[in-house]
């Protein structure tokens, strides 16, 4: 089995709300989604490395083109949807020529430049010999009020147990698909597979790997790109 790489980056980027797809956006130096595709490239245990983007994707070559021996590593797929879970799906099923269906496949968003090698290799490690795959996740650790229709606190949910989500999310190619294919509406990789009845691990990931989302976001993860967090 070989293990993949599989990075949705065709979002536009609507709650950051730049003038580019957030993606694209100048972080530490390199726009942002260099940083995660960087972390796979150092990754000794990841074969292949595969971009999904947009068909109309006016940005990619010309950030790729910055680095070419990260460019010589990286399959550029203009496949991307109208969902994270479109792209996700025709990314698969780009790549299913050249794919086992055993093979791990990771799925981890452009939008998270704070991934690392170790944070790959924790996960790989961790879920290589589950038979259902797992996710980096974090515990929660605010505590959550369920708000009733006029947006006061209703009840408090008890956090024990609960874990927030993260990428890498890794399932073998074969059984992500068939989830995807089967799936509602969707945030992540993870809930498809949870809906046929299966238990992804969750593996501790990090605070650093969190998801660049709202405009404040953006200086948080130079902070962490250039070692000051
Ligand atoms: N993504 C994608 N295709 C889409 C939507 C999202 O590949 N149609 C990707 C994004 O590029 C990002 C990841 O999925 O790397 C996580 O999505 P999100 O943080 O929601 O990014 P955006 O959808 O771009 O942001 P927003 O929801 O604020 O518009
Ligand atoms: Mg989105």
């Amino acid at each position: 089995t070989r293990f993949h790489a599989l990075i949705p980056a065709a979002g536009v980027g609507a709650r950051l709300g730049a003038t580019l797809p957030k993606q694209y956006l100048p972080l530490a130096g390199k726009p942002m989604l260099l940083h995660a595709l960087q972390a796979f490239v150092d990754s000794p245990q990841i074969d292949r490395i595969h971009l999904v983007v947009s068909a109309a994707d006016g940005y990619v070559d010309e950030a790729l083109s910055a680095e070419p021996e990260l460019q010589g590593r990286v399959n550029v797929l203009r496949c991307g949807g109208e969902t994270r879970k479109a792209s996700v799906l025709n990314g698969l099923r780009t790549i299913a020529g050249e794919t086992r269906v055993n093979d791990w496949i990771l799925v981890h968003d452009a939008a998270r430049p704070g991934l690392t090698p170790q944070l790959v290799s924790k996960l790989i490690d961790a879920v290589a010999d589950s038979p259902v795959g797992g996710l980096l996740a974090l515990p929660v650790v605010d505590t959550l009020k369920a708000a009733d229709a006029n947006g006061s606190a209703e009840r408090t949910v008890p956090r024990a147990g609960l874990w927030a989500a993260q990428t890498p999310q890794m399932f073998r190619h074969g059984l992500l698909l068939r989830a995807l294919e089967a799936a509602g509406e969707i945030t992540d990789d993870a809930s498809a597979i949870e809906a046929l009845g299966l238990r992804p691990l969750l593996i501790e990931g990090s605070p650093r790997n969190f998801k660049v989302t709202l405009p404040h976001d953006i200086a948080l993860a130079e902070l962490y790109l250039k070692g000051q967090a």
